[in-house]
């Protein structure tokens, strides 16, 4: 399990005042809620009266009220209510749920896990689109390979195959052997740009234009989130326009992996936004399902030395991503992270 990152753990507008969402991340179980005040909490899933699951209580006021003996706490984690606490006992000082540290930040709540030392020197990926542009999103549990889902978002020469029936199109063809990808990196990002050829149907080049190449713009932080960029040129009568689709990830234990695509647009379909959302959730599921499918089948590697005998030379791309991941993962599994125990 990666630790020492900011996860996004939801967004902004599935939060309700008094609503507990739950959720799993690096087999973490968590509550997330929002009090009467508005402040945004996540906290471990488990009372620390009697270890069961906190999320089968409620949000009381400024507090979260454990569902068995009614004990309450604060966004903290601190115990700041027993309802069967004599007048003359104190709160025992042990009664304290983990708590996490938490950002409301592109319009999503993330929480960071791991040692505190190092959490200034880690950032939220930059998803600045999701701040001013309209945007869609949905959650994906795929039993698969995090490495191989960390990749397959930028991965330029699937689109051709696996979505083939959804967004070949529009993202252009790429006929090129290698295309020269502009590639800039760091010691936890890539990204790039490079050119697909425009094979548009006739109907899509009179909206997104007649350009024989689309401008694609890639870009991936370690170890959880990936990003593609698309513009198209102003055209006839319309402005120039953008469309964002992100993935971030994580796995949920063991075995699943959670994948969050969102997708956002500036300018398209701008005087119909209802059917601009509709079109974007549809486009965009469905190009999930497609990634998914091959995930899902991908249950065994081979050999590091294999794997690196296979790599041809379009698959630049694939070549860099796994020399960052493999490196980030090293240094990540040499820093040690103490789960905080919660037993009394
Ligand atoms: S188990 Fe939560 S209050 Fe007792
Ligand atoms: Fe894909």
């Amino acid at each position: 399990m990666i630790t020492n990152q900011w996860y996004l753990v939801c967004f902004e507008n599935e939060l309700e005042k008094g609503k507990i969402l739950k959720r799993k991340i690096i087999g973490e179980e968590l509550v997330i809620f929002k009090t009467q005040n508005g402040s945004v909490a996540v906290l471990q899933d488990r009372c620390c009266h009697r270890n069961v699951h906190l999320s089968l209580g409620y949000v009381k006021g400024e507090h979260i009220k454990c569902g068995y003996h009614g004990w309450e706490f604060g966004t903290t984690g601190k115990c700041e209510h027993i309802p069967s606490l004599p007048p003359d006992e104190k709160i025992p000082k042990a009664a304290c749920i983990k708590s996490y540290d938490v950002v409301v930040k592109y319009k999503a709540v993330w929480a960071y896990f791991g040692d505190p030392e190092k959490k200034a020197a880690t950032e939220i990926p930059p998803f600045h689109e999701l701040s001013k542009w309209p945007m869609v999103y949905n959650y994906h549990v795929v039993k698969g390979n995090i490495q191989l889902a960390a990749e397959s978002l930028f991965d330029s020469h699937h689109i051709n195959h696996v979505h083939r029936k959804s967004i070949k199109t529009l993202m252009g063809n790429l006929h090129h052997q290698k295309p020269d990808y502009h590639l800039s990196i760091t010691n936890t990002s890539l990204k790039g740009w490079y050119l697909r050829d425009n094979e548009n149907s006739i109907l899509e080049k009179i909206y997104f234009g007649f350009d024989e190449k689309v401008e694609t713009h890639f870009a991936f932080w370690f170890p959880n989130s990936s990003k593609l960029h698309l513009h198209f040129p102003a055209h006839l009568t319309m402005p120039a326009r953008q469309m964002v689709i992100y993935e971030h990830f994580y796995q949920i234990d063991e075995e699943n992996v959670m994948m969050i695509q969102i997708t956002a647009w500036h300018q398209i379909f701008q005087y119909t936004p209802w059917f601009a959302k509709w079109f974007m959730l549809k486009k965009s599921m469905k190009i999930v399902e497609e990634d998914i499918a091959f995930l899902e089948s991908n249950k065994y590697w081979h050999s590091k030395e294999k794997l690196n005998d296979l790599l041809i030379k379009p698959d630049e791309l694939t070549f860099e991503f796994t020399k960052l991941w493999n490196k980030n993962l090293k240094q990540n599994a040499s820093t040690t992270y103490q789960k905080e125990a919660t037993e009394l």
